[in-house]
């Protein structure tokens, strides 16, 4: 599943959203092989929803936002992906999607997935008026704002790109990679 015959990769980008985070997380560890790409703040996310590290598979390659210029998206010129998966996609990074926006990491990991031709995944946070999440102590409840299910409905329509809006979409759409 995660090479594919062309022995081509998996690359993942995790963002920093709460929802979804640890179910997210749990479907990584057990993952084959796969290039993950983390955004700041999932950086700092990761450390209030897992006491310990989290756990990925040997051979995994965790590339974090440190440079200015996105230096990973080199890989997407080396043709080295056969799916991208970004999950889970905060209502920040998404309307950066929609927008065109790449100004970190995340972003520009899309964009130039994108441009690449290479298809897309999106676990998107927001896209019912309301759900319940998981906040590091307790869970709460949470009402994403029209602009933010207005951007979740924009991004359905890019090319290349399947917005799923739960992590059970997500496992089904992961083994027909
Ligand atoms: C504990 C915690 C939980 C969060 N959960 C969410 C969330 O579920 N959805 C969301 O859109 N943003 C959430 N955020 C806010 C994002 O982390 C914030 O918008 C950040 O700027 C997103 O950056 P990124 O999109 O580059 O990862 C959360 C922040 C914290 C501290």
């Amino acid at each position: 599943m995660i090479k594919n015959s062309n022995n081509k990769r998996l690359g993942w980008v995790i963002t920093g959203s709460g929802h979804f985070f640890e179910e997210c997380l749990d479907i990584m560890s057990e993952l084959g092989e796969f290039d993950l790409f983390v955004s700041k703040a999932a950086e700092e996310v990761i450390r209030m929803y897992r006491k310990k590290n989290a756990q990925f598979p040997k051979d995994t390659r965790i590339f974090k936002d440190t440079t200015a210029s996105s230096a990973p998206v080199g890989f997407f010129y080396k043709n080295i992906y056969h799916t991208l998966v970004v999950a889970p996609a905060t209502s920040n990074t998404i309307a950066k999607f929609v927008a065109g926006i790449s100004d970190n990491l995340a972003t520009n990991i899309f964009a130039q997935a994108g441009k690449c031709k290479v298809p897309c995944i999106v676990l998107a946070c927001d896209t019912e008026p309301e759900h319940d999440t998981k906040a590091p102590s307790k869970m709460v409840k949470v009402y994403p704002r029209k602009i933010d299910l207005e951007n979740t409905k924009k991004l359905k329509s890019f090319e290349l790109t399947t917005v799923v809006s739960s992590v059970e979409d997500l496992k089904k759409v992961l083994k027909k990679i």
